[in-house]
């Protein structure tokens, strides 16, 4: 039973001690040092090449060491090759944390009090109660509804979008392309948290700002290829959206002299509203290679046709 790590040194280390003291039937390879291709059957990595996919005959899962797999080619994954996704409570917790202090900072006008302070200004807003700020999760997966919890304390009107419909207490819920309209129409600040599917790809586009209420908030930490970034731009100068907090981009680094990095309605983050943790990401992947073992249903296998 062999498994071979192809991602960052130091979280392979972690990872190798946790598997070998709770796993001890799993031989643990890092990459190059592969040994006999035809022994590897669990590959974990981040964006495995083609030429790596094709020399593992054996292969059974690919676990990605991130929640997304938009960075993988998966056509170039064999069929029979399972695709499973990070789940680790560390990482929504912490995207809770950031989708929490983006809606705070928007909601309680963070950015003209940065801009007025700057200016030498005293310029109060004004308040309003958070039940009558609307705010609209697209995505109630994982990472969703995870913030949405986080943000029912504070008494938010909570609406979310998925793809297909769901029912959580205390949140509006829609569904579907037919529904979108709807929903944005409702929404003060808007949070994406999808994956980046051919679907959902430059979801963050002009037609969804301009049925956003003039004025609108919008957070990015799906993914970069989520937005079209000229869109958000000239929305932003007309002013049907207001402000927006962005972790994610199209180019990442974002490129020397991008209009985002001094725009003064925009908030940018280095992609890091959440990362894997090294030790709970380390007990997912041994909770799933567990599970796998047992013939017990894995957390976060991806339905490919659905790309996510
Ligand atoms: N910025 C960061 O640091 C960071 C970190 C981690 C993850 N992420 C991003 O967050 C994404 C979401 O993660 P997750 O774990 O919450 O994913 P997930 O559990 O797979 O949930 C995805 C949600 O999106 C909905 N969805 C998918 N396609 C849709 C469509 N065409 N129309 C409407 N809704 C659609 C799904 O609807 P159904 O419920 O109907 O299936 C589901 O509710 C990841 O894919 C990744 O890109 C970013």
């Amino acid at each position: 039973l062999v498994l071979l790590y192809k991602s960052e040194p130091e979280r392979g280390r972690i990872w190798r001690a946790l598997l070998a003291e709770h796993l001890p039937q799993l031989e643990f390879r890092t990459w190059p040092d592969v040994g006999q291709p035809e022994d590897i059957r669990y590959l974990v990595a981040w964006e495995p090449s083609a030429e790596l996919l094709e020399s593992l005959p054996n292969l059974e899962l690919l676990f990605s060491v991130g929640a997304g797999i938009d960075h993988m080619d998966v056509a170039r994954v064999p069929d029979q090759v399972g695709i499973v996704r990070m789940i680790d409570p560390a990482l929504t917790q912490s995207m809770s944390e950031y989708v929490v202090m983006a809606v705070l900072a928007l909601h309680r006008n963070l950015l003209d009090y940065i801009d007025a302070q700057r200016r030498g200004r005293w310029a109060p807003q004004g308040i309003v109660a958070a039940r009558e700020r609307r705010i609209g999760i697209m995505g109630l997966g994982n990472l969703g509804l995870a913030a949405i919890d986080a943000l029912r304390q504070f008494g938010f009107d909570l609406a979310g979008w998925s793809r297909t419909p769901r029912t959580i207490d205390g949140v509006d819920c829609f569904a579907g392309s037919g529904s979108l309209a709807a929903f944005l129409g409702r929404t003060d600040i808007l949070v994406c948290l999808l994956p980046l599917t051919e679907k959902t790809r430059g979801i963050l586009c002009r037609r969804t700002f301009t049925m956003l209420p003039s004025g609108a908030g919008v957070i990015n930490v799906g993914r970069g290829g989520h937005l079209v970034e000229p869109d958000l731009l000239s929305a932003l100068e007309d002013g049907s959206v207001g402000a927006a907090v962005l972790d994610v981009f199209e180019e990442e680094p974002l490129a020397a002299g991008h209009p985002f990095w001094s725009h003064p309605r925009i908030v940018i983050t280095p992609h890091r509203a959440s990362h894997t943790g090294a030790m709970t990401g380390g007990q997912a992947l041994l909770g799933n290679l567990r599970r796998h073992l047992a013939g017990e249903p894995m957390h976060g296998l991806v339905r490919r046709e659905l790309g996510y």
